[in-house]
């Protein structure tokens, strides 16, 4: 745990990128212990501010001595930067929460979404992790119906927008739609192909057997987060031209029957969830309603009527805040509690 104190040294790794000013915000907004924060980037925007709390605070770059006295250090810069300065931070004595995909499956790293295993912070070794954005939205909709009915299966395609990618894929999105309502030719940078009026069957690498890294991910981390390492997923991640809020068509496969209204029951008291399930009223999870909000919204929860125990759900987080920051800040909360 984090030695106890009144207010806390904070550093944030990335402080410029899209998760990383999302972290600051959200420290902010929840009051989050802070004595000092200390924003920290790469030396192409040292020197710039941030602003907290009505201050601005100048970014420093990262070196290896910046975690002299950093109580707990919140990184989203790369899986590389997360590589090579997560141990560095933590052996200076921070304890470390890290949004990239470094660490997320080490043995010795515990993989954190605090309404799922809050327990499993009590085994870290100075390094935390928080997982892919997608898996976190999941998990949190998904762990009270795993509770109450045992899932074996999931089937899921997520729509994922393109802050998960970062600050230059949000440009790029811009970029792209400005050319094309010129009827002009967009030249990607960022993605493969065009983002913009499109969507890409890609995200992250593509391995040997077709799936890509980001589809990996759901299945290893779920099982992590969970406890369960019998759960079966299989994922389709799409990239859609949204700025922010992920959305996902879940398909689960239960040992036990659960109806769509039990499993509402259930969901309507679910903590960090959000039913919003009216569809005679058109009311249903969109990025538009949920991007800015913390809860995992979840709607058009149907029944299955292929399979016996099936049900179908459609669930809606904003990617930057529960997706990542936010879990990242209710992390550090439950370390200083
Ligand atoms: P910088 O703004 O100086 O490039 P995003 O995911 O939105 O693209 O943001 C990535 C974040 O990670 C930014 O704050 C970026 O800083 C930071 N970053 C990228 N590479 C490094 C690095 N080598 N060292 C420190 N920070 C880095």
């Amino acid at each position: 745990m984090v030695k106890k104190k009144a207010a806390y040294q904070v550093a944030v790794v990335g402080a410029t990128g899209a998760v990383g000013a999302e972290m600051i915000q959200v420290l902010k907004e929840r009051k989050f212990p802070v004595e000092t924060l200390h924003p920290l980037a790469s030396s192409r925007s040292a020197g710039g501010t941030v602003s907290f709390r009505g201050a601005d605070v100048t970014v420093k770059e990262l070196t290896k001595d910046s975690f002299a006295d950093i109580d707990i250090a919140l990184f989203s810069a790369g899986s590389d930067v997360s590589k090579d300065y997560a141990p560095i931070a933590a052996k200076a004595g921070a304890v470390v929460i890290d949004n990239s995909a470094a660490w997320r499956m080490d043995k010795d790293v515990p993989l954190v979404v605090p309404e799922v295993n809050p327990h499993d912070l009590a085994w870290h070794k100075g390094i935390l992790a928080t997982p892919n954005c997608s898996t976190i939205q999941m998990v949190v909709a998904l762990k009270p119906l795993h509770d109450e009915a045992r899932i074996q299966r999931i089937v899921v395609t997520t729509f994922q927008s393109v802050s998960g990618t970062g600050k230059e894929a949000m440009e790029e999105l811009m970029e792209e739609s400005k050319v094309l309502l010129r009827f002009g030719q967009p030249e990607p940078k960022v993605y493969p192909h065009q983002i913009a009026f499109n969507c890409l069957p890609h995200i992250d690498e593509f391995l040997p057997t077709g799936y890509t890294k980001e589809e990996m991910k759901m299945l290893h981390e779920t099982r992590k987060i969970m406890g369960d390492a019998t759960i079966r997923v299989t994922a389709t991640t799409v990239r859609v031209p949204v700025y922010i809020g992920h959305s996902e068509a879940v398909n689960i496969e239960t040992e036990r029957k659960l109806t769509a209204n039990e499993a509402r029951a259930i969901l309507s008291t679910a903590p960090g969830v959000q039913l919003y399930d009216d569809p005679a009223h058109a009311l249903y999870p969109m990025p538009l309603i949920v991007a800015g909000q913390d809860e995992v919204y979840v709607g058009r929860i149907r029944e299955d009527e292929s399979i016996p125990n099936g049900l179908n759900l459609w669930v809606v987080a904003d990617n930057l805040r529960k997706g990542a920051a936010l879990n990242a800040v209710q992390i550090a909360e439950l370390l200083v509690r």
